[in-house]
């Protein structure tokens, strides 16, 4: 990537793996620099750590907007005003409108607590996925980051990673280690796009 990474975070809950992106900034492990946090929901954990960091923190929902035209282009005007280039849905729960989708095609990315294309799409989110990773009986799981496009979870993988699976595992243990996994995955992920190791399907 030739211009500096400036990172927008679009997330709906507890934010964990936005907080890991902001101290892999911090202590210059990403050499980027998270710009905006924009949730759906005004009391997620991720816009709270947000305004603990000093990072501009926007809630826009159907709530402040409720025609999806108008929500989605406040979403795009919130990341074009800060500058953003890499968008990261870091636990995002709703889709992104056509015009914030175009606008920043192929630098829209989310991580995917699965090693997609198994165990994605609707209704594959939170403990669901590793419930049914461990119904599946598979003796491996992963995270997945891969390029958004207008559906859930199919647009191209960039990078994955496996992570093991004990018999003894519940889908609560998975759900543990794989998210321990997704905190360092992530940043180290950006950190390649960084540097210019792994490119963004940008037109
Ligand atoms: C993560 O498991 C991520 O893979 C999925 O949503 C979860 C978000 O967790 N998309 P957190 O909000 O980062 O703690």
């Amino acid at each position: 990537m030739h211009k500096k990474m400036n990172i927008g975070f679009l997330a709906s809950h507890n934010g964990s793996n936005m907080q890991a992106t902001i101290d892999a900034c911090k202590s210059s492990a990403l050499q980027a620099t998270p710009v905006v946090v924009i949730s759906n929901n005004s009391d997620s954990g991720a816009l709270a750590r947000a305004r603990q960091e000093g990072i501009p923190a926007c809630h826009l929902s159907g709530k402040t907007h409720p025609d999806p035209t108008a929500l989605d282009r406040a979403i795009l005007e919130a990341l074009l005003r800060h500058d953003v280039n890499v968008v990261n849905l870091a636990g995002y729960m709703k889709k992104l409108g056509p015009e914030t989708l175009s606008n920043f095609q192929g630098r829209i990315l989310n991580i995917h607590p699965a090693l997609l294309p198994k165990f994605g799409g609707k209704g594959m989110y939170g403990m669901h996925v590793h419930e049914a990773v461990i119904a599946a009986g598979e003796t491996e799981t992963g995270v997945s980051i891969h390029v958004v496009n207008a559906d859930y979870d199919t647009g191209p993988v960039i990078a994955q990673t496996r992570v093991h699976i004990e018999p003894v595992d519940v889908p609560e243990t998975l759900a543990e280690r794989v998210l321990h996994r997704e905190h360092t995955f992530l940043p180290e992920t950006l950190q390649r796009i960084v540097t210019g190791e792994l490119r963004l399907p940008v037109p």
